[in-house]
C-alpha cells in the first residue's frame, strides 16, 4: 500500500510561457518548455490531487489523469486562474509569465516600413503568485524563481514580497528545455537543497515537501 499524501487535495498549477501578441502574426514571449510545471502536475496527481494545470503554449502532453486549460497570454492565464482558485487548496505557480504585454498591438500585420521600426509601448501584466496569494481565502502557495544568479537572501526577499510559504529557486540557464534540473526550497525555516536530477525526481521531492507543510483545513 503506497499512502498519497495529497489525497483529496485541489492542486492548481500554472506552467509554461506566456505569449503576448504585438500584431496577429508578432509575439513576445519567455524561453519555457513547461517540463517542470508538467512534471510538477504528473507527480501531485501520483500524490493523489486533483490536477489542474493552466498552461501556456508548450509541445508537451498533457500527463495522464491532469486537467489542462490552455492559454495564451498572461491576462488569460490569470483569468483562467482566478475562475479556479477558490476551488484550490494548492497553488504552484510555475509559469514564465511575461512580464509586460503590448498596449500598443495592432489588428493588422505591422509592415516594414524603411528605416522605421515600430515603436511598442509596454505595460506591466499581473502578478499572478502574488494576487492569489493576497487573496482572503488564498490556497497554499508555491512559486518559483528562475534567475541567472541564485542568491539566498533574494530568494528570501521575494518569497516574502510574493506572500508565500514557499518558493523554490533554480539557476535559468541549466534548466531551460533540460530534463534536469538543479533546486533549492525557500521557506520561513531558511533553504534546503532539495538537489539535482530528472526534472520528473526533483518534481516528486517538491510534492513531498509540499505535503509534509500543507495543513489540511478540517
Ligand atoms: O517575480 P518573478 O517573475 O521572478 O516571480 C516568479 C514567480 O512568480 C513564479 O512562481 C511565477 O510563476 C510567478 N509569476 C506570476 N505572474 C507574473 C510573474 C510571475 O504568477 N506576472
Amino acid at each position: 500500500f503506497q499512502p498519497k499524501p495529497l489525497a483529496g487535495s485541489r492542486v492548481l498549477i500554472t506552467a509554461g510561457p506566456t505569449c503576448e501578441p504585438i500584431d496577429p502574426v508578432r509575439v513576445i514571449t519567455n524561453r519555457s518548455s513547461g517540463k517542470t510545471g508538467y512534471a510538477l502536475a504528473q507527480a501531485a496527481y501520483e500524490y493523489g490531487a486533483t490536477v489542474q494545470l493552466v498552461s501556456g503554449p508548450t509541445a508537451l502532453a498533457c500527463p495522464p489523469g491532469v486537467e489542462r486549460i490552455p492559454v495564451q497570454t498572461a491576462v488569460q492565464m490569470r483569468d483562467a486562474v482566478m475562475q479556479r482558485v477558490d476551488d484550490a487548496d494548492i497553488f504552484i505557480a510555475v509559469a514564465a509569465v511575461a512580464d509586460w504585454r503590448v498596449e500598443n498591438q495592432s489588428s493588422e500585420k505591422l509592415k516594414k516600413k524603411d528605416g522605421q521600426p515600430p515603436a511598442l509601448h509596454f505595460v506591466q501584466n499581473p502578478d499572478i503568485l502574488a494576487e492569489v496569494a493576497a487573496r482572503p481565502d488564498a490556497p497554499w502557495c508555491v512559486g518559483f524563481a528562475a534567475e541567472t544568479t541564485l542568491d539566498p537572501e533574494m530568494a528570501q526577499e521575494k518569497r516574502r514580497r510574493k506572500g508565500v510559504p514557499m518558493l523554490i529557486g533554480n539557476l535559468a540557464q541549466h534548466v531551460m528545455d533540460a530534463d534536469h534540473t538543479t533546486v533549492e526550497l525557500f521557506d520561513d525555516e531558511g533553504m534546503i537543497n532539495l538537489g539535482s536530477g530528472e526534472k520528473l525526481e526533483i518534481a516528486r521531492r517538491i510534492v513531498q515537501e509540499i505535503a509534509q507543510r500543507y495543513v489540511r483545513p478540517h
